[in-house]
Formats: C-alpha cells, structure tokens, sequence
C-alpha cells in the first residue's frame, strides 16, 4: 500500500473512530493471555520459576484428591521429563541450567533437571520432553525457550529448534529455512516416497553428529535429509507440538460418551453438513483420540512413541531405533535404552526419588500426563468473552467443538473418574479441505482430515493450527474453509465460518475474546 493512501485510510479510520468509537474497531485477535510465558532461563535468572504443569484438583463431584503415591508419581514424572538426554549416561549431566537446589522442591532448573541419560538417539527431534512442552508453563504447547540459558546475560528466548537444540554440545546440524528463531517449534513428514507412495512419517530433524561432550562416537558421521529440498518440492507436512496437560482426563472419557454426544448434535450438524467420525485403533476398534489426526490410543504409547521418535530413545513399547547406525551409538547406550529398572546395580540413579524408581522414564511421562489438569481458564473473563461463549455455541462452532464430556463412572484412580472434561473437542476427524489438507494418512484420518483441537488452553497457545501456520485466531479460523478442490470434499466446516463471517464485528470480537479467555 503506497503511503498517501495510507496515511488517508487511517486519518478516515481516526475521524470514524471519534464518531462511531466501537462500531468501526475491526476485530482483532487480543494475543497469548499472560504473554508469552516460558522463557526457560531467562525467568529462571530473574528469579522468577517456571510453572510446572498443573497437577489434578481434587474429583469437584466427590472432593477426591490424588492419593500420595500418584502425587509421588506426577513429581518424579517432572523431574524425568525435565532430563536432558545426551549419548552417553551421565555426560550432560552438567549444570547449565542452574544449581540443583533439592529434590523435592522440584524448583525448576529448567532447561533441565539434574539428569541420568538414556542415550539420545542417533536421529531426533529434540533432547527433552518439556523443550517442546513448555509454554505456558512445563507441559504445556510449543513456545520459546531462552538458547543461553547458563549465561549471566541471557539472550531473548526463541524458537528451541533455531539455535539451542541443533547445536547443543557443538552438535553440527544446518538448521532448515522453517525452523524460524520466532516461529514455531516444527517436526516434518515427508508426504511421499521418491517412488511415489505415501510416506506419512516424521523425519528427524537433528543427527547427533559431532556432539563435543561424547568421546565414545568421534566417527559418527551421519547427514540430515536434505529437508530444503523437500521443502521447496513441496513434500514436508509440519506438526506443531499439542500440550501435555488435562490428558488424563481426555483419556478417561469412554467410547460410548464420545458417540452419544456426537449423535445428540445430529439434526443441528446435518444442515451445516458436520459429519465427522471417529480414528479407531487397528488392533481393537476403540476410539484413538491423541495427536493432531486421533491417531494415537493412549498417552501410555504416545510417551513411549515420542521417547523414540522425538528422542530417539527406545523402549519397552517402541524397542527398536530409527537410526541404527553403531558409529552412532556409544557402549553406554544399551538396548532398548530406557526399561524398567530391574539392574542390580542401579547407582547412576541416584537422583531419582526412590521408591518410584523401578518404572522406566517413558512410564513416568504417562503418569505425570494422566495427572495433570487441563488447562485452567481466565478467572475473570471479560464481559465479552462471557457473550462469546454463547455466540460460540449458537453460531455453531460448539458442534465440533464439544464443551464437556463426562469422564467413566467408576476408574482406578478416583480423582479421574465420573467429571467433567471441559475439553472443547469430540475428539473425532472431519474433513477439513484443501487449506488444511496435509497429504498424511493416519489410521482412519485421511489426507485432509484432521482431530478436533481441543480448544482449553488456546487462550495461552501461541500458535495455530497443525503446522503452526499463524499466531491469529481470525486466519485459524477463517482457514478452517475451503470450498471442494478435486482430491477434496469441501471442508465440513465451512457452514460454521460462513454464519461465523457474517457475525458483526463485535460479535465475532466476542467469539476471540472467549477463545484467548480459554
Ligand atoms: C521435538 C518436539 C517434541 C518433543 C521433544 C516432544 N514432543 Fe510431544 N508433541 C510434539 C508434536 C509435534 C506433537 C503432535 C504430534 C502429532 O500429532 O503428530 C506432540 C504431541 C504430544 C502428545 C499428544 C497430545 C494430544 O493432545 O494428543 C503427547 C502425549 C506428547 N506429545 C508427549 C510427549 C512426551 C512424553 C515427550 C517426551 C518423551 C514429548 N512429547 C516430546 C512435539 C514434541
Ligand atoms: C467441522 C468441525 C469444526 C468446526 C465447525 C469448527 N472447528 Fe475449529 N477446528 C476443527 C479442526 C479439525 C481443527 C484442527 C485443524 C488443523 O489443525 O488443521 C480446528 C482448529 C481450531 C483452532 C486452532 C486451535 C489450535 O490450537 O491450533 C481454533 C482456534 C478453532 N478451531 C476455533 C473454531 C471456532 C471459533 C469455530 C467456529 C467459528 C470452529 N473452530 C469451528 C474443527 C472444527
């Protein structure tokens, strides 16, 4: 826009301003609720600790809390999802983060807790769980991280993936033009074979090729894919990372509420041409409900799944590597890497708060998962956001966007069992069309379908959608449209943005401020 028009455009917007104050206010997304908090280091140096993840409030229909061995479990959890990996046991076992101040304080030395590797994998995507799950607090989505956390003058915290994780202990990886030092955190599948055939998989971003802190693997020589390539063919699919918190709960909703609530929307949806459907494990026919596409049954093999795949650590459930290179893998790497601890001589875990320590860390992921709460919306929503809500549901958005299910009448853990879930999700795949399309088939999610995004904790999310394409809610949801494209049906959503688009301005306001109020 040239600058005259600019400046006529805004001095008609001024004039407009002063006689109409809120009907002209174009709406607008009000940005991360809190900021953007998770910061690693820098708030550690300032003093300020990072939130760990929420741990369950009491069962609010019986006042149940967690009993004490699950609350042992969800601290010892923390401690190991906040370890930093490295290829052999004990050598990032180093203080860069800060001084371990106690263990049962749990204070946070993030970027990591003091540490017993299992032995990063040879390819991976990262070399923590919480480097990716960290905002707004551990646990959480994807967000920024300070790269020098050690520093006495810490630099402004960015995207992990741009400067902290390729190059941590002088690890000599090219960083691709997508990993942004303000975008968000990526991981790639490749869409296609060179052959032709689906691919689908994700490929490791990271190899742990000149790490300076491991003497055992000087001739490992490993090379990254050539993602710049792919990237400019067309062929790399992103996925952002979700957060970690309220899974427990998604987890305990059965299968037979996620389809009675599905079928008490029939007649509102059939107009509006909603189906969607359920991803469905290929082993028994249940609901799969975890990751962008549901592809995932439980958090049990999700923790298990992303050791392997975004650590490269193997275990009891994913035993074997991705990458098997043995120049790659050090003498102190047994495999699998990380199993239950029936070792005689269990001295290098010292740290690790005993009793709990037999369970592997990738089962501690899960129980330190399954007891955390689901993100806790704003205390005090504004006028707006209260009105929002009920545009929300009236305009339509609620048909996918589930409110509330219920969680199963009776479960092992009576914090869990019999309460609400206000998840704003079905948890089932619809067909998002050609915007969102993404050429990945998993299970029963096609190319273009996608999961429901649970919308708690978007109010704190910096970054939408599954390849994190946008940090504006309005391009979130403007992009869940798209008419039908060839190989794709029209987008189940459209109806729902076409009644949405022709909201007024403060309506649709309304609908954004709920949203970041979540
Ligand atoms: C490199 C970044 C990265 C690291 C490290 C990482 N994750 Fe994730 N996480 C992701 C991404 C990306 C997704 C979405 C994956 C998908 O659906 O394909 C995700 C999704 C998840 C989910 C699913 C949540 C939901 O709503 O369905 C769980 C559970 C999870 N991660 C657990 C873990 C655990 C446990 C670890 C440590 C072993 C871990 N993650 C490490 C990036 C990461
Ligand atoms: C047909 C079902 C459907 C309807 C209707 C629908 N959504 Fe969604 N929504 C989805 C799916 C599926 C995704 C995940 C899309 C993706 O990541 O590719 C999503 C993602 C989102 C996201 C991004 C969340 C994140 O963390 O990335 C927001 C925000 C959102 N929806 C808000 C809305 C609002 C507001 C409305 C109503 C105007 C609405 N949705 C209507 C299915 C729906």
């Amino acid at each position: 826009m040239r600058k005259t028009q600019r400046s006529v455009q805004s001095l008609i917007a001024t004039l407009a301003l002063l006689l109409l104050p809120s009907a002209v206010f174009a709406q607008k997304d009000p940005g991360v609720r809190g900021g953007i908090q998770n910061t690693g280091g820098g708030l550690q140096q300032q003093g300020i600790p990072i939130p760990h993840p929420p741990l369950i409030s009491p069962n609010p229909t019986t006042g149940v809390p967690v009993n004490p061995n699950e609350l042992a479990s969800f601290e010892e959890g923390i401690l190991r999802a906040g370890q930093l990996e490295s290829t052999c046991d004990e050598c990032a076992d180093v203080t860069d983060g800060s001084p371990v101040t106690g263990l049962g304080e749990l204070d946070p030395m993030f970027p990591q807790f003091h540490t017993n590797s299992n032995g990063l994998g040879a390819r991976h995507n990262a070399d923590q769980c919480f480097v990716c799950h960290a905002q707004p607090q551990l646990g959480g989505s994807g967000g920024y991280i300070v790269p020098n956390p050690g520093d006495p003058t810490p630099q402004q915290a960015e995207n992990p993936q741009f400067r902290l994780v390729p190059h941590r202990y002088g690890r000599q990886n090219n960083v691709p033009s997508f990993e942004k030092q303000f975008g968000p955190s990526r991981e790639v599948r490749f869409k296609y074979n060179p052959d032709g055939t689906r691919d689908g998989g994700v490929h490791q971003l990271w190899t742990v090729r000149g790490s300076t802190n491991d003497p055992t693997i000087p001739n490992c020589a490993l090379t990254q894919p050539d993602f710049e390539a792919q990237y400019k063919a067309g062929n790399l699919a992103f996925r952002i990372p979700l957060q970690m918190t309220g899974l427990g709960l998604m987890e305990s909703i059965q299968d037979r509420e996620i389809l009675a609530q599905h079928d008490a929307t029939a007649t509102l949806r059939a107009p509006l041409g909603i189906a969607g459907h359920p991803n469905r494990s290929g082993n028994d026919g249940t609901i799969t409900r975890f990751g962008w596409k549901a592809q995932n049954k439980s958090i049990t093999i999700f923790a298990g799944e992303a050791y392997n795949v975004e650590v490269g650590i193997t275990n009891e459930v994913f035993p074997t590597p991705t990458e098997e290179d043995p120049a790659c893998q050090g003498p102190e790497k047994p495999a699998p890497n990380d199993v239950t601890r029936t070792d005689s001589d269990d001295h290098k875990n010292q740290w690790f708060d005993n009793p709990l320590h037999i369970l592997p860390d990738w089962m501690q992921f899960q129980v330190m998962m399954r007891f955390t709460d689901g993100p806790a919306p704003d205390p005090n929503p504004s006028d707006s956001a209260k009105r929002g809500k009920a545009i929300f549901a009236n305009v339509g958005c609620a048909l996918c966007h589930t409110p509330q299910m219920q969680t199963a009448p009776v479960m092992n853990s009576p914090v869990l069992q019999d309460r609400p879930v206000n998840l704003y999700s079905d948890l089932l795949v619809h067909h998002m069309g050609s915007k969102l399309a993404d050429e990945v088939v998993q299970g029963h999610a096609g190319p273009d379908e996608f999961r429901t995004t649970p919308l708690w904790g978007v109010g704190q999310r910096i970054f939408f959608i599954h390849d994190g394409r946008t940090t504006d809610l309005l391009k979130a949801i403007r992009d869940h449209s798209s008419p039908a494209l060839s190989q794709y049906p029209a987008s189940e959503a459209n109806g729902v943005v076409h009644k949405f688009n022709h909201l007024s301005p403060a309506d649709q306001q309304a609908i954004l401020d709920f949203l970041r109020s979540l």
